[in-house]
């Protein structure tokens, strides 16, 4: 099987390709960190692949020699949370939006017709996207977006499984910069072992860890009203 991922140079991509590439796959392992990919190359099964995401050139050239892939894992992305609403910063607003959003598109374009038919397409999404959270009006836009259009393409796309994950709190470099607690938080390896399981029975959405997942699931049936009076209370 040839898995490709975005995002493997860090994080939930990197356990996902470690693992993918330990249980004998052949692993893409995509970023842009020339540095993190040479180290991960340096592993059985890995080839490394440098692009960024954001940019439809850079992807076209960087996959085109790549031959079918069995599974297609779109996962980079980064957060940055709002710190003032009121005076609403749009560049932030811009890059998180072009970063775990736009870059989807652009990798659709380039990835969707190497994916066999039977083939698999998993997008990372955030639980983040079950209820409105303080400060992540980018980061909570960005991934609703990507949430939508995995599920509207599992519509769509015939010949090839969508699997949409919503991640909990999992420890990477993404959240080592959160200064608030992370409930339930898992590592990346849990994480991995996650997606790896529920995409091997081609779940339709994956969400973890679950007790979590759960409770934010269970939280969503409230009135928005209370919700965002509840929400108030997170505020610093
Ligand atoms: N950690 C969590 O608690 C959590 C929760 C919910 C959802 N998620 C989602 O899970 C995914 C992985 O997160 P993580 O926690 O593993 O983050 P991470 O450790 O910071 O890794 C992010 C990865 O995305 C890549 N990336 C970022 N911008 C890119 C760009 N413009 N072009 C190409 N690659 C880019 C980075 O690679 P380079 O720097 O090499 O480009 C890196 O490999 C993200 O989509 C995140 O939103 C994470």
């Amino acid at each position: 099987m040839i898995t490709l991922i975005t995002g493997a140079t860090s994080g939930i991509g990197e356990q996902l390709a470690k693992q993918y590439a330990s249980a004998g796959d052949t692993v893409i392992a995509c970023g842009r960190n020339q540095e993190k990919l040479n180290a991960l190359g340096q592993f059985d099964n890995i080839q490394a692949c440098q692009f960024d995401a954001t940019d439809i050139q850079q992807i076209r050239l960087a996959t085109a020699a790549y031959p079918d892939l069995d599974r297609v894992i779109l996962n980079a992305g980064n957060c940055e949370y709002v710190d003032d609403a009121r005076n609403f910063d749009s560049s932030l607003f811009t890059r998180v939006v072009t970063t775990n959003l736009l870059s989807m598109g652009y990798c659709l374009e380039a990835l969707l017709p190497k994916i066999k038919p039977g083939g698999q397409l998993v997008l990372v999404s955030s639980s983040v996207t079950y209820l409105p959270l303080p400060r992540s009006q980018a980061y909570g836009a960005s991934k609703a977006g990507v949430s939508y259009l995995a599920k509207s393409l599992a519509i769509d796309l015939n010949d090839i499984d969508v699997t949409l994950v919503h991640p909990g709190f999992v420890k990477t470099p993404l959240t080592d910069k959160n200064d608030f607690p992370m409930p339930m938080a898992v590592t990346a390896e849990k994480a991995a072992d996650y997606i790896i399981k529920s995409v091997a029975k081609r779940r339709k959405e994956v969400h973890f860890p679950y007790r979590f997942t759960l409770i934010l699931k269970c939280l969503r049936i409230l009135p928005l009203s209370l919700w965002l009076k509840l929400a108030k209370g997170l505020t610093r």
